[in-house]
């Protein structure tokens, strides 16, 4: 039996010295056995335009085409995030609109690992919220438990790597939740 899983992963922060993306590539080194993750940059995603939102997918811009190819691919999602005014950052809903379009959007139903990492003490508490409803009418389940790292600042050495013990293992416990439900739902199919 093939028990290999694969998981994409892409963070809410296009700037370079984002805590969040360091966050993301810190899991390569996290990721429990048969495990691996294919990070994706949303840099270059435009912004959101129904002109071009063609069902057969014709319009559609190649960046965003990819964006969906590869959640496609995909066996579950990571999500890793700040927190922006107490939501999420309007590049990243942005990118989750384009891929939420149609009764082919790869997100619909999809397993998801949320994170994110912000430098104040509520760790992004409130952009996990704000999740919720995009959740649930996409169909997407979440695994726990959930990732909020505070104080980001602290948690990171000078070369972008996680630093923190406690955080290491509480993203093993989420990463391998991850992988018992992705397994289950191969096993059903
Ligand atoms: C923030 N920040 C922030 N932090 C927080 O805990 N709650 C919030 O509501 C906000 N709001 C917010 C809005 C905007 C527009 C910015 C740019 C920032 C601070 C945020 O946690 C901090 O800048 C993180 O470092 C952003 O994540 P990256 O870019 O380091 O990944």
């Amino acid at each position: 039996m093939q028990n290999n899983i694969r998981l994409a992963g892409f963070s809410g922060s296009l700037r370079k010295g984002s805590f969040n993306t360091m966050l993301l590539n810190s899991l390569q080194e996290l990721l429990p056995a048969d495990v691996s993750l294919e990070i994706i940059s949303i840099t270059e995603i435009p912004l959101y335009n129904g002109d071009l939102d063609t069902p057969d997918a014709a319009e559609r811009p190649q960046t965003v085409v990819a964006f969906r190819n590869s959640i496609e691919k995909a066996d579950g999602l990571i999500i890793v995030s700040p927190e922006y005014n107490y939501s999420i950052p309007g590049v990243l809903k942005n990118t989750i609109d384009w891929a939420s379009r149609g009764k082919d959007s790869p997100l619909l139903g999809k397993t998801v690992a949320l994170m994110g990492a912000s430098t104040g003490m509520w760790g992004t508490v409130r952009m996990h919220l704000a999740f919720q409803p995009v959740f649930l009418t996409l169909g997407m389940k979440q695994v726990k438990p959930e990732i909020m790292v505070s104080k980001a600042k602290d948690k990171f050495d000078g070369s972008g790597k996680l630093i923190d013990e406690f955080t290491k293992d509480l993203i093993k416990k989420q990463l391998s939740a991850l992988k018992e439900v992705l397994l289950k739902q191969k096993d059903n199919k």
